[in-house]
């Protein structure tokens, strides 16, 4: 038969730590993906565009304090804010690139000492990706890559935390790619994983809901 009525864009989403790559590869990933003829759109969180985002933005660049528990629910608001659209895109056949998502706001906010079933609680019921690819790299080496910046989050010791909680997050589907490898050598391995997902997502993969 024919399955074209189930075709649609695939969710593909970056984590890793802050300075891990993952900003300039999933440029280069959409720029490649659009070159192949895919129709793609990058999207990144936080989104620092509305109105939420904007709140989020002066909290990271430490312009504002909110209890721990509050900006881990406006995390999630932001994405929530964002779902339905997200949604629409897909099944309209537009994948998306995503940099950062619930795994962020779940690592990110545990490393605070949160509990992580409080933290995934409110991303329970968000669209569920379709690939999920970590690169990974340690927070020694990340910290050296020309400096953090003067965000929150930017600082080695926390980091560490981070990195530990993401560890926790792991199962058998997230992709995980050497973030110390040449660019070129992360490229490549993000290139297949992601035309491959692209694929199956044509061919009718159904669409599905975070830890639900
Ligand atoms: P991001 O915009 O990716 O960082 P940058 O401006 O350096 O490119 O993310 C900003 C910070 O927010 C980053 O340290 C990770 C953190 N974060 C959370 O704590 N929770 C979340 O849900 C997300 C998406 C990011």
């Amino acid at each position: 038969g024919c399955n074209s009525d189930n075709s649609r864009g695939s969710l593909i989403v970056l984590e890793g730590l802050d300075r891990s790559g993952k900003t300039s590869q999933s440029h280069r990933l959409v720029s490649h993906l659009k070159d192949k003829g895919v129709s793609v759109e990058l999207w990144r969180f936080p989104d620092r565009t509305t109105a939420v985002g904007q709140m989020i933005s002066a909290y990271l660049a430490n312009e504002s304090e909110l209890d721990d528990r509050a900006i881990h629910l406006l995390f999630s608001a932001n994405r929530w804010e964002k779902r339905s659209l997200m949604e629409s895109k897909l099944r309209s056949g537009i994948s998306l690139i995503v940099d950062r998502y619930s795994y962020s706001g779940v690592a990110f906010s545990s490393a605070k000492g949160l509990d992580l079933e409080w933290c995934k609680a409110p991303e329970v019921g968000l669209v569920a990706p379709d690939l999920v690819i970590y690169l990974d790299i340690s927070a020694e080496k990340a910290s050296e890559r020309g400096g953090y910046g003067a965000e929150r989050y930017e600082q080695l010791e926390f980091q560490k935390k981070v990195a530990e909680t993401y560890h926790t997050l792991y199962d058998d589907s997230w992709k995980i790619i050497d973030g110390c490898l040449p660019v070129e050598a992360v490229e490549e391995q993000l290139r297949e994983l992601a035309l491959g997902t692209v694929l199956s997502c044509q061919k009718g993969k159904p669409l599905s809901k975070l830890w639900s």
